[in-house]
């Protein structure tokens, strides 16, 4: 005492000196809300693992579209739910698959007032549950699948999609789409790349969603990035980048705030985080039990998300989110 001290707490006696000074504002705009749409069923079907979510009928899709609309969410991000599924995973390319009738009909009902972000990958529609084609031996084709990709992105653009967003880690996917994108004419739209993608437990909850089972009790090692590797997911995000990415993502979020902050200090391309099925289960989890206040929790990570660099975020808590924001 009795000499000029730095008091950081002077800043923090009332919740309108908080306010004032906060470094990082979570607002209904940073949010894009993943929703899922099934093929065959007249019922939204509830997914257990993720308690307020459902897979939708097209029609119940379009209605949750326009109340996130009008609670000013600005972005949904979009999974089909195909009624079957086979090697190829043709309905992820098919006009009438479910996910381009879904599209089409956001498209005819909401327009432009929203972006509908399609996530472009094989792993929904493919018997096997592989985000690509599978050969004899069981490994996944990495150059046959870009060809799949590339049949995707155009069907996905010519249904209403606003930005395509491949999410199977295939060495080159983003140049192929971005190829295949420029050739059809359709050289506006936007690439969101899942560019940094962990191999991660966290994913549990969505597999349940999409009912995708990896044939064999596999899983994505081969193709998604291992979580002991921040340096190689900076080469990621810069091949991605290199390749014409115009937006890039880090998931899960929580578990890679390194590999945003790190992207962040270096780029100037728009960062996407994805808080995951899993980081929205256990928060769900803990607070059914009366272990940890939900919201709170919900809200943390968030911030927590944006400090870390990230622009926007993908997140199950979207519409709980807007609801609280007063959207
Ligand atoms: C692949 C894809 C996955 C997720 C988004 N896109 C699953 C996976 O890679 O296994 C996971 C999203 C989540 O867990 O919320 N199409």
């Amino acid at each position: 005492m009795g000499f000029p001290e730095r008091r950081l707490r002077r800043l923090r006696s009332t919740p309108a000196l908080r306010r004032l000074v906060a470094e990082t504002r979570l607002s209904v705009d940073d949010l894009v809300a993943p929703l899922f749409v099934r093929e065959g069923v007249d019922e939204p079907v509830p997914i257990r693992s993720m308690p307020g979510h459902q897979q939708h009928t097209v029609a119940s899709l379009v209605l949750e579209a326009k109340r996130l609309s009008a609670l000013g969410v600005p972005a949904l991000v979009l999974f089909g739910v195909p009624a079957s599924k086979d090697p190829l995973g043709r309905g992820a390319s098919d006009p009438q698959g479910i996910a381009q009738v879904a599209l089409r009909e956001l498209r005819s009902s909401i327009g432009d007032e929203m972006v509908l972000v399609a996530d472009l990958c094989l792993d929904e529609y493919t018997d096997h549950g592989h985000c690509g084609i599978v050969r004899p031996d069981g490994t996944v084709d990495n150059d046959a699948t870009l060809e799949r990709y590339a049949e995707i992105a155009l069907a996905q653009a010519e249904a209403g999609a606003h930005v395509v967003a491949p999410s199977g880690m295939m060495d080159g996917q983003v140049a192929a789409i971005r190829s295949a994108l420029d050739g059809a004419g359709l050289a506006s739209v936007p690439i969101l790349a899942y560019a940094a993608k962990f191999a991660s437990a966290l994913y549990g909850p969505f597999r349940e969603a999409v009912d995708v089972t990896i044939a064999g009790g596999g899983d994505r090692r081969a193709y998604q990035e291992d979580p002991a590797n921040g340096r190689e997911a900076q080469a990621e995000i810069d091949l991605d980048v290199a390749e014409g990415a115009d937006m890039i993502m880090v998931k899960p979020a929580i578990t890679n705030l390194d590999v945003i902050a790190r992207a962040r200090a270096r780029l100037e391309v728009p960062i996407a985080a994805y808080q995951v099925s899993g980081e929205y289960a256990m928060v769900k989890a803990a607070a059914a039990q009366g272990w940890v206040e939900g919201a709170a929790v919900a809200i943390e990570q968030l911030v927590s998300i944006k400090r870390a660099g990230a622009d926007f975020i993908l997140t199950y808590f979207a519409g709980e989110l807007a609801e609280a924001l007063g959207g």
